[in-house]
């Protein structure tokens, strides 16, 4: 047991039916229908592979969104394969998540066998929107379907979804209700190294926001300011878009029209309000670029052109940043500065991540998008801590208890440890 959960070592799943829940939530080439990235699934094998190993009957289940939150949900079959080639040996894949064919595979699982749902998110009740509508507590989650039809066939309970573990979903807080409960290996890792650093940050401890999951940026924002974890923040992406439109900056009506059609307006008050109160802590971008006839075009602010999409800071912004980073002792990252992926917008991304290399400072880096830019740019072995959670690192740095987390420890409350 470690900080009042139970943990792999609690358990003997031996023979055992294990719902295990996983975060291989990765980017997906929309064009090709493939994986940007692997690295989450690198991260759950210690897990799969233990339980396999000590002869449980593996259940994975999984989440994959897409780059724009909340739309576009893709099966998890090639994360199947992917699975298969890391752990070298069977993972059976079934396009069902709690349907007759899903709990019949489920049954039919031998000991040491391991299978992989599909996508929970194709059910309504494991949606972010469902979530944040409905509200359910965790009571109500375990009585949604999935837990109902899952649940009866299942021995344990693990949780290795750090990187989810901010979501008040069925899937990550409902099981632990009515069956015996742990985090995998992941979880205690991440958990472990991130509460041991939030103890004592060395200031100045800056965070770097970016990326297009704005929703849980701003409300993070806000708490690591208003509790004083954050000195700076410096902003860049869909985040840094949002906070500029809300000082009245022109940046183009591509980038409005975008903010608009993600359904990201409101959040221009939120981001004019946070200005209000944060203002000198927030960093916003100075200047902002674009790709035309497929070249990189900058331009300072004032002089952005009315009918633009910005999709990477500027090279003067980039270069402040990079100062305020080498000047850090305590650095977290979650999210790109623009759309790195393409070789005109990606420089404000690369120079960030070229001096979160270079810096003295400790330096996290978290989300997918950002692991795969830590990739990109080669900066694996210079980074401190690499954390597969983004939303959900930051969210456990503004000192909420994480809903998994809660979960978690009313199980161990419930059940002990070790049957
Ligand atoms: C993440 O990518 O931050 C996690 O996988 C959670 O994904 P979500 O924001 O779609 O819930």
């Amino acid at each position: 047991m470690r900080f009042g959960i139970c943990t792999l070592d609690d358990w003997d799943v031996s023979g055992r039916t294990v719902l295990c829940r996983v975060d291989i939530n990765q980017p997906v080439d929309r064009t090709t229908g493939t994986l940007r990235s692997t690295k989450r699934i690198e991260a759950c094998v210690p897990t799969v592979r233990e339980l396999a190993d000590k002869g449980a009957r593996v259940v994975l289940l999984a989440h994959q969104g897409s780059d724009i939150e909340y739309q576009n949900y893709w099966s998890t079959e090639p994360h199947a394969e992917v699975l298969r080639r890391l752990l070298g040996r069977e993972v059976k894949w079934i396009d069902d998540v709690c349907g007759p064919a899903a709990r019949e595979a489920i049954q039919s699982l031998g000991e040491g066998e391991i299978l992989l749902l599909d996508n929970v998110r194709f059910l309504a009740e494991e949606q972010t929107l469902f979530e944040k509508s409905l509200k359910l507590t965790h009571e109500q989650q375990a009585r949604t379907l999935l837990v109902r039809k899952l649940a009866p066939l299942a021995d344990l309970y693990v949780c290795d979804a750090f990187a989810a573990a901010h979501r008040d979903q069925p899937s990550l807080c409902g099981f632990e209700q009515v069956l015996p409960s742990a985090m995998g290996r992941l979880f205690e890792e991440e958990y472990c190294v991130i509460s041991g650093l939030m103890e004592q940050p060395e200031r100045p401890c800056v965070f770097v926001l970016g990326g297009a999951k704005v929703s849980d940026a701003f409300l993070m924002m806000s708490s690591v300011l208003e509790k004083g974890a954050a000195d700076t923040i410096l902003t860049g992406g869909l985040v840094g878009n949002i906070l500029l439109a809300a000082r009245g900056e022109s940046i183009g009506a591509g980038s409005l029209a975008f903010i608009e059609k993600s359904g990201y307006s409101g959040l221009i008050d939120t981001a004019r309000d946070l200005l209000a109160r944060y203002g000198e802590k927030i960093c916003l971008p100075v200047d902002g670029a674009w790709a035309e006839n497929g070249r990189r075009t900058e331009a300072p602010l004032g002089s952005i052109p009315p009918e633009v999409s910005l999709t990477d800071i500027g090279a003067a912004t980039a270069a402040r940043y990079q100062e305020i980073i080498r000047g850090a002792r305590t650095v977290f990252v979650n999210g790109p500065m623009g759309v790195f992926e393409q070789a005109d917008t990606e420089l404000g991304t690369s120079r960030v991540w070229d001096a979160l290399g270079d810096t003295a400072a400790y330096t996290v880096v978290g989300g997918g998008d950002s692991i795969t830019a830590t990739a990109k740019y080669g900066k694996t072995a210079q980074i401190d801590y690499i954390c597969t959670g983004g939303g959900a690192l930051i969210r456990f740095l503004t000192g909420e208890e994480l809903p998994v987390v809660r979960a978690l420890r009313q199980a161990a409350e419930k059940w002990g440890a070790g049957q």
